[in-house]
């Protein structure tokens, strides 16, 4: 499936509103100012707050700057997807996750590796083997690039994306190289495998969509929970469940629906983990301080609901600035279309100057108002 479909299918829009729960006085007690650090407010809360960062902007140090100001824990971009780790069979290239790893040490500061198993973007190698070769390689992969980084890692996105209901596959499954070798428990395998090449890692499930309440969203937090369950009675150790957090203000959120699924996920004793949070803005109008707004509530309204739930224990945004987006990227320009001719996407917290924007300020509402609240 191209990752522009999913993209394309997102069309009917909502009204964007931004519900604080708290009212300012506790916002102000809680001592939020203008370049007060993500990260120490999320803390307050309870939370950890993070961001992705690609090898790339390592080397621009206003931005990494801003991402160690903010940031208590990262997220790699692409150096640990496999078509860069492993791109051809049995030949592995750590240059760009050393680089990340290195970074993360440097500055002491945890490190989530995205991503060992993704159906959505396999190497080519991959598509060409056996469904034995394919099992081999998964085990392979595991130890090599699991096994290198023992100790050093926070956790380890494990599978990615494993759902896609349109396939009419039995619970759900998104179909690719590594489900149609093994069938679901090409999960546990990759899970069991980690476990014992790395058993500091936490182990995340990360998975898209599931923000969405519609019947694609309300599926895919059905496969969600039925995949939990299946993984626990497997004995197989799941420490988080990722949820990207993608936005996109043209789909239905219901808030109190969405905490309810958190919640759920909390039942089973497993960590929540927001792990991509960003706006999609394409659909919002072109006026900046119009949109910017729009965005602002989208933040505004997706942290309400979901710091309400103990169990959130990451808050990542794909990375931090706008000018880093993936919103921004040729390649998402290519399987997009649809994009407006000279459109720049607003997406995050800060712009392209790494300011903050009205998104900031919706965030640091978001942590202080929660931070308030579990202090009640
Ligand atoms: C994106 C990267 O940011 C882009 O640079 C890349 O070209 C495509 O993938 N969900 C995920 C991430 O799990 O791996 C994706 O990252 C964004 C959507």
């Amino acid at each position: 499936m191209r990752r522009g479909a999913w993209i394309d299918r997102r069309a009917a829009l909502v009204g964007v509103g931004a519900s604080l729960a708290l009212a300012r006085s506790d916002v102000a007690s809680a001592g939020c100012a203008s370049d007060v650090s993500l990260g120490a407010l999320a803390q307050a809360a309870g939370v950890t707050f993070g961001c992705s960062i690609g090898v790339d902007a390592l080397s621009d140090p206003a931005y990494t700057a801003l991402v160690l100001h903010h940031a208590r824990i990262l997220t790699s971009d692409l150096a640990f997807k496999l078509p860069f780790i492993n791109p051809q069979r049995g030949r592995f290239d750590f240059q760009r996750a050393d680089q990340l790893v290195a970074f993360a040490d440097t500055n002491r500061i945890p490190l989530r590796a995205h991503t060992l198993f993704w159906d959505l973007a396999n190497p080519q190698w991959v598509t060409r083997l056996t469904a034995r070769e394919r099992a081999y390689e998964m085990d392979r992969i595991v130890d090599t690039v699991v096994g290198r980084y023992r100790g050093r890692i926070h956790s380890w996105d494990v599978v990615n994306e494993p759902f896609w209901p349109g396939f009419g596959e039995p619970g759900g499954f998104r179909k690719g190289a590594w489900y149609d070798a093994m069938g679901e428990s090409y999960v546990m395998r990759a899970f069991k495998r980690a476990a014992l090449a790395d058993p500091a890692a936490r182990l995340v499930l990360n998975c898209d969509m599931s923000e969405r309440d519609d019947a694609l969203g309300h599926g895919i937090r059905s496969s969600i929970l039925r995949l939990v369950e299946r993984m626990q009675d497997a004995g197989c150790r799941l420490d988080a469940v990722g949820l990207q957090g993608h936005l996109d203000p043209s789909l239905p959120f219901e808030p109190g629906a969405f905490t309810a699924f958190l919640a759920r996920l909390a039942e089973r004793k497993v960590d929540v983990y927001i792990t991509e949070l960003d706006v999609l803005d394409t659909g919002l109008p072109r006026d900046v301080a119009t949109r910017d707004a729009a965005v602002a509530g989208q933040y505004a309204t997706f942290l309400d609901a979901v710091l309400k739930v103990p169990a959130v224990k990451i808050v990542a945004t794909w990375q931090l600035a706008d000018a880093k987006s993936w919103y921004r990227s040729e390649w998402y320009r290519s399987v997009t279309p649809t994009l407006p001719p000279g459109w720049r996407s607003r997406p995050l917290p800060f712009d392209d100057r790494l300011q903050a924007k009205p998104a900031y300020r919706a965030m640091t509402d978001a942590f202080c108002s929660a931070a308030a609240m579990r202090r009640r």
